[in-house]
């Protein structure tokens, strides 16, 4: 008898330290944010700063994975893994979920993670200026591609390319969709473009977000068409044709549309921020990141 009366306020304090140190006493969601291209936890910790000013106690992972120069030397397949792992233990922590925040590069990365992920618990996906239909524009910035677009492709849509630059991994040339098809295994894979025998597990597993939400704008000046980060891309005249006129949108090749008619998909067009500064820029976060961090 005296035993159990003692165990009782012993297994009490038990159970709140538990509760409480698996992060129960926030009330926020944790968040995961992915780098882009050249990036490490280094510049995306504005976005960081943000995130516990408006919400203190979040707790934000920023995985220093494949960081600076290795985010553009490694192909994002082989990214995979690692970002896989990072992100899968942050889930294990939050039975209510986590929210993901991808910018330029780590949003298409995000992409396949979620369809990767079978088992992965992201409530609202952040896709933040990301070439989520791909890129062709400027590369001066990307050491080891021809400097005009017209050439990238030569680089790009060999196995060489494919291997050693992530940028050729999303390169998208509208002048050479055939090439595109056949040499590029990540974006046109990841899209069920070309035939993909895992198509329908990742469909599924995309669908297990809550919401979709699609930030770019118009004086981005990197990523190429800008409406990318809005799922429009280039046709064959270099004319931009918007998500709902897109192939894999028709399709629903990958879940896009089953998201639109979900009512999950929000998209911000933003003036007035260059590529560089949306992860930190306050009135980018107030509107269109903050919402959904809740
Ligand atoms: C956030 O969660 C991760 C994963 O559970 C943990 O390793 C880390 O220590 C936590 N960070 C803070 C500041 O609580
Ligand atoms: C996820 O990626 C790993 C390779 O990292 C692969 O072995 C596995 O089959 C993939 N799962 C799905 C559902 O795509
Ligand atoms: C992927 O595309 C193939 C045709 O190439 C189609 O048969 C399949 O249903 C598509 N998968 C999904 C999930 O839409
Ligand atoms: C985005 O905003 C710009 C500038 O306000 C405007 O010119 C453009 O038409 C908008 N585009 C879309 C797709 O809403
Ligand atoms: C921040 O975003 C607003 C639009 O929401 C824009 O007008 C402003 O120029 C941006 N500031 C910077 C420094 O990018």
């Amino acid at each position: 008898m005296g035993q159990n009366s003692a165990a009782i306020p012993i297994l009490s304090v038990v159970f709140l330290l538990v509760i409480m140190s698996s992060g129960f006493s926030t009330g926020y969601m944790p968040v995961v944010i992915v780098h882009g291209i050249f990036d490490s936890s280094v510049q995306m910790q504005d976005l960081n700063d943000m995130i516990t000013k408006a919400h203190p106690g979040t707790n934000v992972t920023i995985p220093d994975l494949f960081t600076d120069a290795e985010s553009l030397i490694v192909p994002l397949w082989s990214q995979l893994p690692k970002f896989r792992d990072a992100i899968e233990k942050v889930m294990a922590t939050s039975g209510d979920g986590i929210n993901l925040i991808c910018y330029s590069q780590g949003g298409i990365l995000c992409r396949a993670l979620l369809a990767n992920m079978t088992n992965h618990n992201v409530i609202n996906f952040i896709s933040l200026s990301s070439p989520q239909l791909g890129q062709f524009g400027d590369t001066s910035y990307v050491p080891f591609l021809p400097q005009l677009k017209e050439d990238v492709y030569k680089v790009c849509y060999t196995q060489t390319g494919q291997d050693h630059i992530s940028v050729c991994n999303y390169w998208n040339d509208p002048h050479h969709k055939k090439e595109y098809l056949a040499e590029n295994v990540f974006l046109p894979v990841l899209n069920n473009e070309t035939f993909n025998s895992q198509s329908k597990v990742w469909k599924d597993n995309f669908l297990k977000i809550k919401k979709l939400i699609l930030i770019g704008g118009p004086d981005d000046g990197v990523i190429t068409p800008w409406q990318s980060s809005h799922f429009g891309f280039y046709n064959e005249n270099e004319d931009v044709i918007e998500m709902h006129k897109q192939e894999v949108f028709l399709r629903d090749s990958f879940g896009l549309q089953t998201l639109y008619n979900r009512g999950a998909i929000k998209m911000y067009n933003i003036s007035g921020v260059e590529h560089t500064k949306w992860h930190g820029n306050q009135t980018v976060f107030d509107c269109c990141i903050e919402p959904y961090l809740t």
